[in-house]
């Protein structure tokens, strides 16, 4: 079995990113029906496995995060999707929190769960094949948001989670996401996300995770969907790689981005601006769901005719994704 450091390392070089299809049931459902496909168990199944058997995939991919449900499924050949990943040389990640609930005492906000009985989850997902795991915790900006109880709550949880994972032989994803909802500035992300950052590696600290052997899954920093003034990819690139640097480790192997409902194509620009201002003292790279698998799932629109399209389409990004320097 590689090494905490060997994974997390494998999973953040050679211009690879990790594609997160670990939509939870209630979200992929929703998604689904958004382009008009009824929200079974099968179509969710069939339409994970279009995305893992695109070709050449391993190529730009080097692990891919599924959810609970897609990790017993099958492929039609009736491999196991941890399986059928390993066959075409993708690590198999798998989403562990059970989602983000009211915080008691912070109107509008949340904390993650899914501590209780983690250990004895991991072992079954080891078991099944995993590599690597994730948690997402989830900061709002608004009027006194976040607030600190909700940063360390989030914060706290997440360095258990991690600690748990390495025990396990599992590289954890922290995944901290100041989401873009919102009318916020640039400069305002900007704050938010060094404070969440902060609280997430004192806690990480603390809990003496093995820093060389997670990921850090981050937002960029970024203006609100609402807010009137746009930021360009240069600034958005300078912004994010600043608050990485006063807060991010050099110790930490890799960053692999969010998307957090940006469009594809800014996504990738805004990487390939930050990739401009290396030397960096860690890799990044990233690990979108959306800007993703969006275009994707927009062609597929459950016809069997588009199969083949819909993975051209998630080659695609892919694909531009891995060629940024
Ligand atoms: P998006 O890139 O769509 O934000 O999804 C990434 C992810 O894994 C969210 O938890």
């Amino acid at each position: 079995m590689s090494s905490l450091t060997e994974i997390a390392r494998t999973l953040v070089s050679n211009k690879r990113g990790i594609l997160a299809a670990d939509e939870s049931i209630g979200t992929m459902s929703k998604r689904l029906e958004s382009v008009g496909v009824e929200p079974t168990e099968e179509n969710r199944r069939l339409y994970r496995e279009l995305l893992l058997t695109t070709p050449e995939l391993s190529e730009s991919i080097s692990g891919a995060i599924l959810a609970d449900e897609t990790f017993r499924q099958v492929l039609s050949d009736g491999t196991t999707f941890p399986a059928a990943l390993a066959g075409i040389g993708v690590l198999a990640g798998i989403k562990v929190d059970t989602g983000a609930k009211p915080l008691a005492g912070a109107p509008g906000e949340t904390v993650t769960e899914g501590l209780d009985g983690l250990r004895e989850r991991l072992d079954e997902y080891v078991a099944m094949g995993a590599s690597f795991t994730k948690w997402r915790a989830v900061y709002s900006i608004g009027d006194g948001l976040p607030t600190d109880r909700t940063k360390r709550a989030n914060a706290h949880a997440l360095a258990r989670y991690a600690g748990l994972c390495q025990e396990a032989g599992l590289v954890p994803i922290v995944e901290p996401e100041v989401v873009m909802d919102g009318d916020h500035s640039l400069e305002q992300c900007r704050q938010v996300t060094r404070a969440v950052l902060q609280s997430v590696f004192e806690e990480l600290s603390l809990m003496e995770v093995q820093l060389d052997g997670i990921v850090l899954k981050p937002n960029m920093v970024v203006a609100g969907d609402g807010c009137p003034d746009k930021p360009t990819a240069s600034e958005v690139a300078r912004a994010t790689v600043e608050t990485l640097s006063e807060t991010v480790p050099p110790a930490v192997p890799g960053i692999a981005f969010l998307s957090g409902g940006q469009d594809p194509q800014e996504a990738t620009d805004n990487l390939a601006a930050m990739k401009e201002l290396a030397p960096l003292p860690w890799e990044l790279t990233y690990s979108f769901g959306r800007a993703l698998v969006g275009p994707a799932l927009e062609t597929w629109r459950g016809s069997g005719d588009q199969w083949g399209a819909a993975q051209d389409a998630l080659s695609e990004r892919a694909v531009a994704n891995a060629a940024v320097r």
